[in-house]
């Protein structure tokens, strides 16, 4: 029996269990006919699929097909039913399926595939579950294939797990079998296609002006900075915003994994990592970047996140005249993220003990700024923290803005909290001052915490 007759039969199906007149055709059914058509539509454009390049051509010609199943569909559809059908079959097959229209969006900011019928998004900040399903999981997978290929990569069963960037600068992340255990997975993090600006992030509540302007100073007074955060806090949009305050006459470099970084200066080189191709050769590493990068006579290197052995060569230039570098690290407070740091270099391989390690540590960053995702699905600086030397065995840290949780949530449940100075003068003041960078003594006014 061809494809085309076991079809028929299932459409048949469907047609039996259609909405009578005037009541409209249930979802399932409309799934039913649109997996039909999809199928029928694959079926006879395959060649014409897999060979015309022009975009166009092939649309109108899918949409003349599609048109003419349509037009034999036995199931009564409203001229909605009958859009509505028509996109998501074109979209399926020409476009990102399913999630073209949440791609689209530009309220959603993550799409996640966990299977071909469980599609999540996250939406301000909230994750939710969405009706929208993929055909089965070889329309899922040949999805994934045309993103991953629309960047010159690949994926399958040799190298299952890819990650890439869409042309808008989405970052797309798919993972298939065998590691996927129950199918493909996909996941896209959006950004929006104009980068944020730090009055988006101050009209979040992300950071407030007093904050803004001090993140201002100290990077234009060279500090090293490292952003530290859990997953999706916003660490690279924040890095982002951040490195906009590098005055323009200054040379960047920036490294990173997946070039995700938006920078307006002039001067900015950017490098991206490469994983090993096929046969396991060709791989350059961040910590390849970051050696190279001190060839380039940078003024600043921006590195999109240390997570493994480059974490020594990156305190070794901060320590070395490349001050006033960026980097953010994925940590719960500032002062884990000391000590991941301190992990990381331990084990990339040198033998060297810890207190040293320590020392290059405090020595080489002067500050962290600690992002958070509230339970309101905001994100927020929640503290701000000098490293300041090493006493003892230690190093010191001292927090000069806190977020105090003790201002409670409003009747729909978004933290009313803020950020509110300790009283603490930053010791590395005496620094920016040497760059003539002024910040008021009232910037660090002890706020007390509304409830202790
Ligand atoms: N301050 C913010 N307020 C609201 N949304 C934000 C904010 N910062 C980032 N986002 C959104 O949150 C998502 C995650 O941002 P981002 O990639 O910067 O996080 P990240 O901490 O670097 O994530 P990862 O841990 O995956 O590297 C993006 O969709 C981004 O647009
Ligand atoms: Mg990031």
């Amino acid at each position: 029996m061809s494809l085309r007759d076991r079809l028929n039969e299932a459409s048949e199906v469907v047609a039996v269990r259609e909405a009578p007149p005037g009541v409209a055709v249930s979802r399932a059914g409309k799934d039913a006919i649109k997996r039909n058509l999809h199928y029928l539509l694959i079926e006879e454009m395959g060649t014409e699929l897999a060979t015309t390049t022009n975009e166009d051509v092939l649309r109108r010609s899918l949409e003349r097909k599609l048109q003419e199943l349509l037009g034999k569909e036995s199931t009564p559809l409203s001229a909605a039913d009958r859009r509505e059908i028509a996109t998501d079959v074109m979209d399926n097959i020409l476009g990102y399926g399913p999630i073209q229209a949440l791609l689209e969006d530009p309220e959603v900011t993550e799409v996640m595939v966990n299977n071909p019928s469980t599609v999540y998004i996250e939406r301000r900040g909230k994750i939710h579950l969405t009706d929208r399903r993929f055909i089965d999981e070889a329309h899922l997978l040949r999805i994934i294939d045309k993103i991953v290929a629309q960047v010159g990569r690949r994926i399958d069963e040799a190298s299952p797990m890819v990650d890439a960037r869409l042309p808008d600068g989405s970052r797309v992340n798919a993972v298939i079998h065998p590691l996927a255990i129950n199918g493909p997975m996909l996941t896209v993090r959006k950004f929006s296609s104009e980068p944020y600006t730090i009055d988006d992030l101050i009209g979040f509540g992300t950071v407030d002006e007093r904050l803004a302007a001090f993140i201002e100073a100290s990077v234009k007074g060279k500090l090293n900075i490292l952003i530290s955060g859990g997953t999706g806090t916003g660490k690279t949009t924040l890095l982002n915003v951040v490195s906009a305050y590098v005055p323009d006459d200054e040379r960047i470099v920036t490294i990173e994994d997946a070039a995700e970084l938006r920078l307006g200066q002039s001067h900015v080189l950017r490098l991206e990592a490469r994983p090993p191709n096929i046969e396991g050769k060709g791989q350059v590493t961040i910590r390849d970047l970051v050696r190279n990068s001190l060839r380039m006579r940078p003024d600043r290197i921006v590195v999109g996140e240390v997570r493994g052995a480059e974490a020594l060569d990156m305190l070794q230039a901060m320590n070395t005249g490349h001050e006033g570098s960026l980097s953010t690290i994925h940590a719960n407070s500032p002062r884990d993220s000391l000590s991941r740091l301190e992990t990381m270099v331990l084990m990339s391989g040198f033998d060297l003990p810890v207190r040293a390690v320590r020392e290059q540590v405090s020595s080489a960053l002067n500050m962290v700024i600690q992002l958070a995702r509230l339970r309101d699905g905001s994100r927020r600086v929640v503290q701000v923290t000098e490293v300041d030397g090493m006493e003892g065995d230690k190093i010191v840290m001292q927090d000069v803005f806190y977020y105090d949780y003790s201002m409670g949530v409003d009747d729909s449940g978004v933290s009313l909290g803020r950020l509110k100075s300790t009283g603490l003068r930053p010791k590395f003041m005496e620094h920016l001052q040497d760059f003539g960078i002024q910040v008021p003594a009232s910037v660090f006014a002890f706020e007390p915490p509304a409830r202790r």
